[in-house]
């Protein structure tokens, strides 16, 4: 018998898989698909085990226009806050809501939760990956540099990623792999990515890694970075800060791009650490739409797994 669909990692999608439904979500965003009130009685849990914004407004906001209903859940104030196992609160979250999304630190709970189950699991961050921000992050580049069809045009793009090889750089591998665009990342030596997603991507051909920013950069048409320090490695900002430092997207570095060259960033952003607000707040920043797109790239999975 098989199980619901989860959505835990990005590779959980074929290429055919993620190319339609990045098309979709461009459909929904644009209005070219009606989804109405498709998910009409539905309700998403939305567990959150660290802070967010995005993803948490975008998940409740998305479900509410599919016609269904979010509800917050976060360790404050609940039995999951308070040791109550990972097993018990699937099996009982699975008798009340049809789908639960899970922000936590640990990727193996996301995991657990999705053995334990009987309804679709989505991964909204763990310390290993990000995938739901990679479909935002992959609609903007649709919408940047994609042809009519869906997937067509991004095969020579040359992303560059520039600092923590963190679990939004896997996701980025991840995403390298399924659409074979060519990826090139900076990372300080220590901070590498995953090396099971560096290996899955390596096998595909279309990635470098490398030290030197200027390098990654080069002729890049998206220049992409993130926080020095993510959720739960607090303790460790001071230390990073000067490790880091060579690894700022400046103005300086974006000139490296190519002329038209955008800058993606999943926020939240720390202004004059892994990027300077000249970059961020200048005229090839994407950032809000990039954000925006969450609802869109997530109402558009939300269909997908539940319909
Ligand atoms: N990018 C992102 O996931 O943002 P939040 O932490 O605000 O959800
Ligand atoms: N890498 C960051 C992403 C936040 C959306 C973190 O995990 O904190």
């Amino acid at each position: 018998m098989s199980g619901p669909r989860h959505f835990l990692d990005l590779a959980d999608l074929s290429r055919d898989e993620l190319v339609h439904l990045l098309g979709r979500a461009r459909r929904l965003k644009e209005g070219r698909e009606e989804a109405g009130r498709a998910l009409e009685g539905t309700t998403l849990a939305l567990i959150f085990r660290k802070s967010s914004t995005r993803t948490r407004v975008s998940f409740e906001v998305g479900i509410h226009q599919l016609g269904g209903r979010g509800i917050f859940l976060s360790d404050r104030d609940t039995q999951l806050g308070r040791g109550e196992p990972i097993p018990d609160t699937a099996r009982v979250l699975s008798g009340y809501v049809d789908a639960i999304m899970i922000r936590t630190h640990a990727h193996d709970e996301a995991e657990e939760l999705a053995r334990w189950s009987a309804v679709p699991v989505i991964n909204g961050l763990t310390d290993r990956c990000h995938p739901c921000q990679l479909l935002a992050d992959l609609l903007t580049l649709e919408e940047e540099f994609g042809g009519e069809e869906p997937g067509a045009g991004l095969e020579g793009l040359k992303v560059a990623w520039v600092g923590d090889g963190n679990n939004v750089a896997n996701s980025w591998l991840n995403a390298c792999s399924l659409l074979g665009f060519q990826l090139s990342l900076a990372v300080p030596e220590g901070h590498d990515p995953d090396p099971e997603f560096l290996a899955r991507a390596r096998a595909t051909g279309g990635v470098e890694l490398v030290r030197d920013p200027r390098e990654a950069v080069e002729g890049a048409h998206v220049v992409t970075t993130d926080v020095w320090a993510s959720m739960g490695e607090e303790d460790e900002a001071e230390a990073r800060r000067e490790h880091f430092e060579p690894f700022r997207v400046t103005a300086d570095l974006m000139t490296f791009a190519r002329p038209r060259a955008i800058f993606l960033h999943c926020l939240p952003a720390h202004r004059g650490e892994e990027v300077t607000a000249r970059v961020i707040d200048g005229p090839a920043s994407r950032v809000y739409r990039q954000a925006e797109n969450r609802l869109h790239a997530q109402k558009a999975l939300l269909l997908e797994l539940l319909t």
